[in-house]
């Protein structure tokens, strides 16, 4: 598999120094640096239970830095009003881990829901035709009235991916995108990563465990090792060491 280019963008879309998080004596993150590019997909790997999830939670404002600065378009996101925080909410899409779509309700319905709470003013032919574009886009405009029950694992992830694209949002964060899915629909949602990046000129965070995924969709790679990114670069960088933390991550994806 090719190795994707470093950007030369400078442009940074979020920049993280010296961030500190605690859960009582628990120090989870310690003493994090980070900036994303303009257009990049960043991917970060860890083990379970590094933080990786608490860092996106910092980012949106679901849970608070401890100490150090926390920038996300400009923004400190600790010290903005409620209000702005909602307002850049908009502008950052999430799609969590098990991050799962409205049973209730069709596909249609999932991607509108989003757009009617948010966006009050477009009329209804406007929300359908955002909602068929975005279908379009993941390549499943033919599931438009089928219920999240009759889609396949991979399937639904795709249109969790266009309900959090539908409100065109500049940086998107995705938690295990790949997580739980077979071989082959991890490939799929992959390339989705790749052609959101491409169509929709996205910034992205991509948190994974699965270092094909990491390897096919990051113009860069960072790994979080005890609360801090000790290696960051191209997916190349990261893995020619001889760190004997790294490397058991390498073994486990590939000779496994
Ligand atoms: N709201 C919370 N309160 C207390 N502990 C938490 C909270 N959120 C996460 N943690 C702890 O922080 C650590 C990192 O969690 P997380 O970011 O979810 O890990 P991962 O890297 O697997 O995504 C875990 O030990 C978890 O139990
Ligand atoms: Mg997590």
């Amino acid at each position: 598999m090719e190795q994707k280019p470093t950007l030369k963008n400078t442009e940074k879309v979020i920049e993280i120094k010296e961030l500190y998080k605690s859960f009582g004596n628990y120090h989870v993150l310690k003493g994090v640096d980070l900036d994303l590019y303009k257009g990049e997909n960043l991917v970060v790997l860890g083990k379970s239970g590094t933080g990786k999830s608490v860092l996106i939670k910092i980012l949106v404002g679901l849970l608070t830095p401890g100490s150090g600065e926390v920038k996300v378009l400009n923004q400190h996101v600790d010290q903005i009003s409620y209000k702005e925080l909602l307002a850049l909410r908009l502008k950052v899409g999430f799609s969590f881990q098990n991050s799962a779509l409205y049973d209730s309700m069709t596909v249609r319905q999932n991607l509108e829901f989003p757009l009617v709470r948010n966006q009050r003013k477009l009329t209804k032919a406007e929300v359908n035709l955002a909602v068929e574009e975005m279908l379009d886009a993941v390549g499943l405009l033919q599931t438009i009235n089928q219920m999240p029950s009759e889609l396949s694992g991979g399937q639904r992830k795709r249109i969790g991916i266009a309900r959090t694209l539908i409100l065109r949002p500049e940086i998107m964060l995705y938690d295990e995108p790949t997580a739980g899915l077979d071989p082959i629909t991890c490939l799929e949602i992959n390339s989705l990563i790749n052609q959101v990046q491409e169509r929709f000129h996205t910034s992205s965070i991509v948190i994974t465990h699965d270092l094909t995924c990491a390897k096919a969709v990051g113009n860069r790679v960072a790994m979080l090792l005890d609360g801090q990114f000790q290696r960051i670069g191209t997916f190349e960088e990261v893995f020619n060491t001889t760190d004997e933390r790294v490397k058991p991550f390498y073994d486990y994806n590939f000779i496994q």
